[in-house]
């Protein structure tokens, strides 16, 4: 059995929104980011640090991953925030602004224990180091890629485009890099939360791409976005279809065979596999998800 931990649904809270960290605790998310960063005003950074590090420590997020975004290493709260993180201990720490691996580096030298960094991809020159970044899954504890596509937007002078035709190039490089050395990548956020058309096209072009799952930043985001980045019900059908197949004794030499005239390899066979996988690990996730079928 394929081991995998959903991260279909990623919601940021500002961490002094006491409402949203409380709501947070009830709601069909598969993480939590706890923000220190741009959604924390100067004059709140104290405050919010303080909340996140009593969030962590009452606990009651259930399955959800807990994670603290903490600010740049560039700025004055960066020492403070680490230092809360470590008294904490989240499920991870999301450094911003990563530009090199020296920087994740850095960072897992200050946590000074075991906890994950997740890296935010979200500035221009990161875009030139995305697999030296990637590699320090091997040697700093680096688990997961965010895509910052505000930050991206507004460092590329770039604008927003329906569709991201300006940053698909940027975005599917950020999702070589994290397949190639075997770390998680969730896609930026959808600033236009009430536009559900909007935001669920955005979710089925994420998912298309390959991302595991999208950064989110309201509650209404969320059963949407755990749909569109769940095996659909056709799909697991048909992934069951070909583990069938393989299975059959008649097929044991065969690493290409013929299913409802289409050719299917063995390494659909491993695709299939990762399928279902999903679907279970979901499946449990979600208490409103419905039942995978057999
Ligand atoms: N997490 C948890 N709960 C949230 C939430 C979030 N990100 N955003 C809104 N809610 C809650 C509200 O507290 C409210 O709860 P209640 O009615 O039970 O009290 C409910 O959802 C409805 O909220 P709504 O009134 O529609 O939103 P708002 O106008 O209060 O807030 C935003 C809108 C955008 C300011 C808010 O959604 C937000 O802060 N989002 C996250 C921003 C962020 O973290 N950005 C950093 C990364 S880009
Ligand atoms: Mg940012």
């Amino acid at each position: 059995m394929i081991d995998i931990k959903p991260r279909r649904s990623v919601l940021y809270l500002p961490a002094a929104n006491v409402r949203a960290i409380e709501k947070a605790r009830t709601l069909a998310c598969d993480a939590v980011i706890l923000d220190l960063e741009d959604a924390v005003a100067p004059e709140m950074k104290a405050e919010a640090r303080r909340q996140a590090v009593t969030a962590v420590r009452d606990g009651g997020f259930g399955r959800r991953e807990l994670v603290i975004r903490i600010n740049g290493q560039d700025t004055p709260w960066y020492e403070e925030d680490l230092a809360a993180v470590r008294s904490a201990r989240p499920d991870a720490v999301l450094l911003p602004k990563v530009n090199g691996p020296g920087d994740i580096a850095a960072c897992a030298r200050g946590l000074d224990g075991d906890t994950p960094v997740w890296a935010m991809i979200e500035t221009a020159r990161c875009l030139f180091q995305l697999e030296a970044i990637a590699a320090t899954a091997q040697t700093d504890r680096l688990t997961c890629f965010i895509m910052g596509t505000n930050d991206l937007v507004k460092e590329l002078r770039a604008t927003f485009l329906s569709g991201r035709a300006n940053i698909l190039s940027f975005l599917m490089t950020a999702v070589a890099a994290a397949r190639a050395h075997g770390i998680a990548v969730v896609d930026g956020v959808y600033n236009a939360f009430e536009d559900d058309e909007g935001f669920l096209a955005e979710c089925h072009q994420g998912a298309s791409m390959g991302f595991d799952g999208k950064t989110l930043i309201h509650p209404r985001q969320i059963d949407p976005c755990n749909q569109a980045f769940s095996p659909t019900e056709q799909e697991l059908a048909w992934a069951r279809k070909i583990v069938a197949a393989f299975a059959d004794p008649g097929n044991a030499n065969s690493g290409a065979i013929r299913i409802d005239g289409k050719m299917v390899e063995l390494l659909h066979l491993a695709q299939a596999r990762y399928t279902i996988a999903l679907a279970e690990a979901t499946k449990s996730a979600d208490p409103v998800a419905p039942a995978v079928p057999g």
